[in-house]
Parts: C-alpha cells; sequence; structure tokens
C-alpha cells in the first residue's frame, strides 16, 4: 500500500464574487513525490496553492497535513509545520549577499527575536551552525561558488536556486513552488528540475509544483492533477495526464 499523503485537500471550494476559482478540489500529496499542478490559465491552480499555504480561506472544505485538519491555521503555524512556499517572482533581499539571504531565511530568525539571538551567547554557536548548513545548501544546489556574490547580481536562474535555497533553510517538509522554471533558460531549468529531483530522493523531500513550461517538467514528476474551471479533470502519471482527451481538450478549448 502506498503511504498515507503528506497532505490532501478535501472538496476546497472558493469563490471571488460571482467567479468560481475553485469548485470541490481534492487532491493527495504523498510524501517524498514530486506532485504537480497543471491547467490552462484561470483554471484555479494559484489559487489552491495560496489555500494549502494559508494565504487564502477556503469558502468550504478542508486541507489535511499529516493527517491533521489545518484549514484554519494562518500561514506562519504552518510555515512552522514545515509546509514552505516559494514565489514566481523570487523576493530575495537584493543588497545583501547570497550567504547573508540564506541565514536571514533560517527558522531561528522567526522563533525567536532577533534581539534574542544576537545578546544570546548561543548566538556564535548558532551562527556557525547555520553557516555550515547554508553552505551545504548551497553546494546541493550547486551555488556555492556565488555564496559572496550580491543577490541582485544574480542571474534569474540562479535566483531561483537562491529561493530554494532560503526555504530549504527553513528545515521543511512539503515545498509548494510557484512556476520554479518561468523564464529560466532549458538548461538551468533542467538544472532546477534536477535538483528538485535530488532534494527529493537524498532528502525525503515533498514538493507540490505549478508549472507551465510542461516539455521540460514533466519527465521529473511523480504524478500530475490536471485542473480546468476549478476542477480536476484528470490526474495520474504525466504520460496517463497529457493523453487524457478531457485535457487536451481544456488546453485546446482555451
Ligand atoms: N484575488 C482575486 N480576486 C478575484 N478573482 C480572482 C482572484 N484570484 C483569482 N481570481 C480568479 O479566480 C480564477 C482562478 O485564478 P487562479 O487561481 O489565479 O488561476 P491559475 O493560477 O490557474 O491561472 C480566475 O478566474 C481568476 O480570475
Ligand atoms: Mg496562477
Amino acid at each position: 500500500m502506498a503511504d498515507d499523503p503528506l497532505l490532501r485537500t478535501v472538496n476546497v471550494k472558493k469563490h471571488f464574487g460571482g467567479v468560481v476559482a475553485l469548485d470541490g478540489v481534492s487532491i493527495d500529496v504523498e510524501p517524498a513525490k514530486v506532485t504537480m499542478l497543471i491547467g490552462p490559465n484561470g483554471s484555479g491552480k494559484s489559487t489552491l496553492i495560496n489555500v494549502i499555504g494559508g494565504a487564502l480561506k477556503p469558502d468550504g472544505g478542508q486541507v489535511i497535513y499529516g493527517g491533521d485538519d489545518i484549514t484554519g491555521l494562518p500561514p506562519h503555524k504552518r510555515y512552522a509545520l514545515g509546509i514552505v512556499r516559494t514565489f514566481q517572482v523570487p523576493k530575495p533581499f537584493r543588497s545583501l549577499s547570497v550567504l547573508e539571504n540564506m541565514l536571514t531565511a533560517s527558522r531561528i530568525r522567526l522563533d525567536d527575536s532577533a534581539a534574542k539571538i544576537l545578546f544570546s551567547s548561543k548566538w556564535e554557536f548558532e551562527e556557525k551552525r547555520l553557516i555550515e548548513k547554508a553552505f551545504e545548501i548551497l553546494k546541493l544546489l550547486n551555488i556555492d561558488h556565488l555564496w559572496d556574490a550580491r543577490s541582485d547580481q544574480l542571474s534569474g536562474g540562479q535566483m531561483k536556486l537562491l529561493e530554494m535555497g532560503r526555504a530549504l533553510m527553513s528545515d521543511p517538509k512539503l515545498l509548494l513552488l510557484d512556476e520554479p522554471v518561468a523564464g529560466v533558460n532549458p538548461t538551468l531549468a533542467h538544472d532546477i528540475m534536477s535538483h528538485i529531483v535530488k532534494l527529493r530522493d537524498e532528502m525525503g523531500l515533498t514538493f507540490l509544483i505549478v508549472e507551465h513550461r510542461l516539455d521540460i517538467t514533466l519527465r521529473y514528476v511523480d504524478k500530475v492533477y490536471a485542473m480546468h474551471q476549478g476542477r480536476i479533470i484528470s490526474s495520474g502519471s504525466p504520460s496517463d495526464v497529457m493523453s487524457d482527451p478531457h485535457v487536451i481538450e481544456a488546453y485546446l478549448g482555451d
């Protein structure tokens, strides 16, 4: 039998005025797998990610994480449970170096007040430990040589890797990635997807990804959900979903 899902949405509904963005969406996200949400523009993908991350409250249905109902939890409590999202447009602190950006993203900054960290005798030890951890992650993402570069000097793809590195500093369990390879050249896009697979295999991380560049990403993915007009219209292996007439029709009709 398969593992219990790490995350489930059960019949999630969300409307904006008269627009039905999510019309009863149920998905299972299996642990240590890469699950991808696809669908034409306006099909409800970002809304679903926002409901899972806690930025939006659904009008109905549940979000279940590790067996617990987290539908009512605010985003920072979900973050503390290991649900971390990245954004389509990365938002590093541009005047800080890559390493400094990694350090500001570590969970300790959020759990303790900055003053408490700065004036505690623990600080030096913690700082050292965090720097080591940051370097390990930068190495895993092959950007450790850029540790001292200012973040605004990075290419778009490198910035996406830094965004992922920042997410990893917080010891996430479930990463919600909104278009991780949008606007990135094909070589680097494959590189980013390979890193995602490596993080899945080596650290057991779970990914839920929204992405439009199916030509590049599908081969790296374990399971696909296709959305259209706020509903799941198909799910399964990438090849099953891409050959499903409902999916082809949904893309052609838009
Ligand atoms: N904040 C909002 N206010 C009003 N309508 C919204 C809002 N966010 C999304 N929508 C609408 O909900 C539907 C789903 O949008 P979205 O989840 O962004 O789709 P996708 O990410 O698949 O392109 C669309 O019709 C969109 O216009
Ligand atoms: Mg979107």
